[in-house]
């Protein structure tokens, strides 16, 4: 892990942070004499949650906590919530009522819970009702008010809850943040989302789209480079439409450019792009600076015409086909990743065959898929969803297969090339390997010594094994 300052926040901000948390550290500092507090921060949900999280576990630091790995002997626990999902929620709650035997041995532990969850009015009131261990609960638009309301819990012993969405809510600047990796950084462009698609909750939890200035964001990336990073991905939820009625007129195609013009052996790459904003401009740029990875993640959720409207996604089918084959003309090694929802509120089998089909003539490199979940406040969650779960667990299986065959094709072709890859960490399997990352976004396992870990190496692919793909080092050209 590795400490570091992002840009200073304006002034009132600025001195808001550091009053307060020089008074946390003072109460801890007398409350743990003998050696320094520990903290345990667990995060659900997509990258954006976790640089909350850097950020969150920057803050801590500056506290004077140390980090452990379990709540077994934490003195703060913090859950980093995510709402995507039902299956998000259900995970959240069970490992929420987890802790409360454990806060009966520990009674000083601090439980916290914040994020994207919390910021839904009927959650934060059930943990205010049913969950009176929980001490501090804050929402989306106060990440950069921690300080004060751990402050406040701390010094009062009272439950602090902090949820409500601000008429004008600020870009959080100026925190200090803790990476969890030396060299894979996470870098927010913007924050919120505008798109309404009808069956999510993300403009709900997250608020309107507010993008950081561009002079926060380069000063973040030099940052970054200067630290000898491999990896920066910008993150926002639809980084197209970046600094969109912005008076300095800094678009993502040129934000990408000014990107790339920082000096650093490091590769760029963004998540998430939205097919109804990605422009061939985007791909022209994407295609001319050396630096962006070739791989665009974008997620098509369906490839039926009245699905994608049901879904307000603002594109069609053959719109979305001709950006797939614009980005393969301009960037012919390409790889496309997308996200699926299979079994929206009165999607037909036919309808669903039309993303089987969809899937097949675009031949992506992988696929997120999930099953639709109805989540409160959105405009589907009150459509007619008459298709049992059992019947989409089968469509979700039949697209599975497709990709399967899809992707262990595609990985035959890669044997016997050479990639040159991020080596990112022992592979999970534990079996000696390591795995390192191709600029497609495609894994390859292969021996090696773990000292490799964070460099570039280049890998020969040797076999290929459904989508498991294995290769030795090689000193060869890359392709
Ligand atoms: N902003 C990104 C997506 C963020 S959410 C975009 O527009 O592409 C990540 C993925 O979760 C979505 O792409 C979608 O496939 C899935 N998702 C969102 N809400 C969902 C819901 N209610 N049920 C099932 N999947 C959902
Ligand atoms: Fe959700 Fe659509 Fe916004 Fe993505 S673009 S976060 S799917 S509303
Ligand atoms: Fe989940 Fe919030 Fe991200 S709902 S997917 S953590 S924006």
């Amino acid at each position: 892990m590795k400490e570091r300052l992002n840009l200073p926040a304006d002034a009132a901000q600025a001195r808001m942070q550091t009053e307060y948390t020089e008074g946390v550290r003072q109460i801890l500092s007398a409350q743990y004499p003998d050696a320094a507090p520990k903290a345990f921060v667990h995060t659900y949900g997509c990258q954006g949650n976790v640089a909350d999280s850097e950020r969150i576990k920057g803050m801590l630091s500056a506290f004077g906590y140390d980090f452990t790995d379990s709540p077994e002997d934490a003195d703060f626990v913090l859950f980093n919530t995510c709402a995507i999902r039902a299956h998000a929620e259900d995970r959240v709650f069970g490992n929420v009522g987890a802790l409360k035997p454990l806060k009966e041995k520990r009674r000083h532990m601090i439980v916290a819970l914040c994020g994207c969850m919390m910021q839904q009015a009927h959650v934060s009131e059930k943990i205010k009702q049913s969950y009176p261990f929980v001490n501090l609960v804050f929402g989306t638009f106060a990440l950069q008010k921690f300080p004060a309301l751990l402050y406040r819990a701390l010094s009062t012993g009272r439950r602090v809850f902090e949820v409500g969405e601000p008429d004008a809510p600020e870009i959080p600047e100026g925190l200090p943040v803790l990476r969890d990796s030396a060299f894979k950084a996470w870098l927010p462009i913007m924050y919120g989302c505008n798109n309404f698609c009808t069956y999510c909750v993300v403009p709900y939890v997250r608020g309107r789209e507010r993008s950081r200035s561009p002079e926060a964001v380069l000063a973040e990336a030099r940052e970054i480079a200067a630290s000898g990073a491999k990896e920066i991905t910008l993150l926002g939820q639809n980084v197209n439409s970046y600094g969109k009625g912005s008076a300095d007129g800094v678009d993502f195609p040129e934000l990408l450019r000014r990107i790339n013009g920082i000096p650093g052996d490091f590769r760029i790459r963004f998540m998430t792009s939205h097919p109804k904003d990605c422009t061939k401009e985007l791909l022209d740029v994407m295609a001319s600076c050396e630096k962006v990875a070739r791989h665009l993640h974008l997620p098509v959720q369906s490839g039926n015409d009245r699905v994608l409207r049901a879904m307000n996604r603002r594109y069609t089918r053959e719109q979305y086909l001709e950006l797939v084959r614009y980005a393969r003309k301009v960037m012919p090694d390409i790889s496309l990743t997308t996200d699926i929802i299979v079994g929206f509120p009165g999607e037909t089998y036919g309808e669903f065959l039309d993303t089987l089909s969809l899937i097949r003539e675009v031949r992506y490199s992988s696929l997120f898929n999930f099953i639709f979940s109805p989540r409160k406040g959105t405009r589907a969650a009150q459509l007619e969803d008459p298709v049992p779960h059992e019947e989409k667990a089968k469509w979700l299986a039949e697209l599975l297969r497709a990709q399967d065959e899809i992707a262990r094709e595609r990985s035959q072709a890669m044997v016997g090339k050479v990639y040159r890859v991020l080596v990112e960490n022992e592979a999970k399997e534990k079996n000696g390997l390591l795995t390192g990352r191709t600029d497609g976004n495609v894994n390859i396992d292969f021996p090696g010594p773990v000292s490799l870990i964070g460099e570039r190496a280049d890998v020969r692919v040797t076999k290929a094994l459904n989508w498991i793909l294995t290769g030795e080092l090689t000193d060869g050209q890359t392709i």
